[in-house]
């Protein structure tokens, strides 16, 4: 059976540029790519990845877990991914977590039997048996999003900011009384955002009632539950901040049903900016998150940290931008 030295050999390159040329790891000038191909389909050689892999101990595979993948902000997150493994050479295997740690935890299992070179994690963040698995394993990984452990790089965007964001633009709208429905209490996204809405109600001199205060579970219908909640109290909130999209869509829908209008009535603004934030009726204003970049810079992180694995752990925060759309309005002073 022909070798991959016999290969280089007669297409006169190196042994690395046949491998290149297999694995799509790296640009190869055409002539080159051409005489490996044709000394590989002359030489009848079979590329063995498993034989490679086990001399190499490296699959060129990375473990991907998301928390939920039905929420359009992880799809795009993923397309990231996806991209950035395309280029740099790189599979991937998904796992969907569905927000259950034990799922969570089996899947990492999975991942790891397959032999994967690094994981790229967004937590559910309900317990953190999944990060020790990790760091008990030593396999490389790269949270993304949530926070969890100290001992692995980390790549987010400015929660606080968002929140601040969102909170300083319905009060520049002239919104006093100022609702907010959070994610899960024990992700980071949600207790960072929380913070630059209080922060942000404070620094304008304004109150923040408990009751306004509502904690979602960042899908629709704890939105939606959220609302039925506000709906009762004895004054209405002038303006919603629901610090996902998915909880501003369930909002939405309970307003709607209450007969009340987005924004004549109430102002509502989201956060991801996810596709169906621009086709919602009206058109939801709301913090952009850059997901696509955070799934392309998780890769590239992750490559970096399987090429050099005593580096120090790093952290990298992207900003957040606010969208106006439709949903908010201005309001007289009161
Ligand atoms: O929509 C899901 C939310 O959970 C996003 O805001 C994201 O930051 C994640 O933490």
């Amino acid at each position: 059976m022909a070798t991959i030295r016999e290969v280089a050999e007669l297409a006169g390159v190196s042994i690395s540029t046949v491998s290149h040329v297999i694995n799509e790891t790296r640009y190869v000038s055409p002539s080159a790519k051409a005489r490996v191909m044709d000394a590989i389909q002359r030489l009848n050689y079979h590329h063995n990845r498993l034989a490679s892999s086990l001399r190499n101990q490296k699959t060129h595979t990375i473990g991907v877990l998301l928390p939920n993948n039905a929420n359009p902000f992880f799809a795009k997150i993923l397309t990231g991914i996806e991209t950035a493994c395309y280029t740099s050479g790189y599979n991937f295997i998904m796992g969907n977590a569905n927000d259950d740690p034990e799922r969570e935890l089996s899947y990492l299992r999975v991942l790891l039997s397959k032999q994967v070179d690094g994981v790229l994690l967004i937590s559910t963040g309900a317990d953190d048996a999944a990060l020790h698995l990790m760091t008990e394993r030593k396999v490389p990984l790269v949270l993304v999003d949530r926070a969890g452990t100290e001992q692995a790089d980390i790549i987010h965007t400015d929660n606080r900011q968002g929140g601040q964001l969102a909170t300083d633009y319905l009060i520049r709208l002239g919104h006093r009384r100022i609702a907010c429905i959070t994610g899960p209490s024990f992700l980071t996204p949600s207790s960072e955002r929380i913070i630059g809405y209080e922060q942000t109600m404070q620094e304008a001199g304004l109150p923040v009632r408990d009751e306004w205060i509502i904690t979602g579970d960042f899908h629709q219908e704890s939105g939606y539950q959220a609302i039925q909640q506000l709906l009762k109290l004895d004054e209405l909130p002038t303006a919603i901040f629901a610090c996902n999209d998915l909880m501003a869509l369930g909002v939405l829908c309970g307003l709607h049903e209450a007969g009340l209008s987005v924004p004549d009535d109430i102002s509502l603004i989201g956060y991801d900016d996810i596709q169906m934030a621009s086709y919602s009726v009206p058109r939801l204003t709301t913090i952009r998150q850059p997901s696509e970049e955070l799934g392309q810079l998780a890769v590239e992180r992750l490559v970096e940290r399987l090429d050099n694995p005593q580096a120090p752990f790093q952290q990298d925060v992207l900003s957040v931008h606010l969208i106006t759309r439709q949903s908010c309005r201005l309001i007289a002073e009161n």
